[in-house]
């Protein structure tokens, strides 16, 4: 694991948009897999911005969001599909048929969950995967006792996930119980991961992942097992890590000269 510490959220994020901007110069029909979240908002708004200004074109890229809630239609304000229009797939041009989520209810789950698996494989893999932490170690929707080589499939929320993302729906609305999500397995197919936690309400988190046992109780910390996993953290996030003198030896102030 990649261990770089940025002094605050917004360098943090900077240095994720760094990241895809890198990825889509490389190979400009990247294959990326994307999350929603308070986390990735000002990581898109900058993708937006700089693709705007002419700094980089993120048109051609085919992607895969990590998760959807079950039962909410595209066209639904709160879900994932509506999230990502807004905030990336029309402010950068890239067209539906370039996008997948994993839109089901309740009756189709299982069918939708196997056919996003071989999309995945049919677009050959997912070159970068970038990713956000619950307060309670999940990546995606995998929520703690998780298998660790769990595929695409159903979960149900815990109410701590419930509760962390009812700042989205009005008071009146039914907060969804389940969301068909990208399985841990899944996750570390993919060919490298990105992820972002900012804030002191992910520190513990993020010191079970990186520095905790590897265990189904905090899901990322399976990344422990993947080949390529960055993980971007601001001070706040970062501030229950025991071994923050070797981070900031390999990469002092988040920067990628060390080896
Ligand atoms: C959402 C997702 C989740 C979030 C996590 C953090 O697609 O995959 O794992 O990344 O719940 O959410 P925020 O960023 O809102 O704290």
């Amino acid at each position: 694991m990649k261990i770089l510490i940025l002094p605050d959220a917004q360098s943090a994020s900077r240095r994720v948009a760094d990241a895809i901007t890198a990825q889509v110069a490389k190979k400009p029909d990247s294959v990326l897999g994307l999350a929603t979240g308070g986390t990735m908002e000002p990581v898109y708004t900058d993708l937006v911005r700089r693709a705007q200004s002419g700094g980089c074109d993120i048109s051609r890229v085919t992607t895969f969001n990590l998760d959807e809630y079950v039962g909410l239609a595209p066209g639904h304000p709160q879900s994932y599909r509506h999230f990502m229009t807004e905030r990336l797939f029309a402010p950068l041009g890239i067209r539906d048929e370039q996008t997948h989520l994993p839109t089901a209810d309740a009756g189709n789950c299982d069918q939708v969950a196997k056919d996003y698996e071989r999309a995945i494989n049919e677009a050959g893999g997912i070159d970068l995967q970038l990713l956000g932490i619950g307060h309670n170690g999940h990546i995606g929707f995998n929520e703690p006792t998780s298998s660790l080589a769990s595929r695409t499939r159903v979960k149900t929320l815990t109410e701590r996930t419930r509760e962390a993302n009812s700042r989205y729906f009005r008071e009146d609305e039914e907060i969804p119980r389940f969301a068909i999500t990208m399985g841990i397995g899944t996750i570390l197919d993919t060919a490298e991961v990105c992820l972002l936690a900012v804030g002191d309400a992910k520190a513990a988190a993020v010191a079970a992942m990186v520095e905790g046992p590897v265990s189904a109780r905090c899901p990322a910390s399976a990344l422990q097992f993947h080949r390529k996993a960055t993980i971007v953290l601001d001070e706040a996030a970062a501030s229950r890590l025991e071994l923050r003198d070797y981070y900031d030896t390999v990469h002092p102030g988040g920067a990628e000269t060390g080896l």
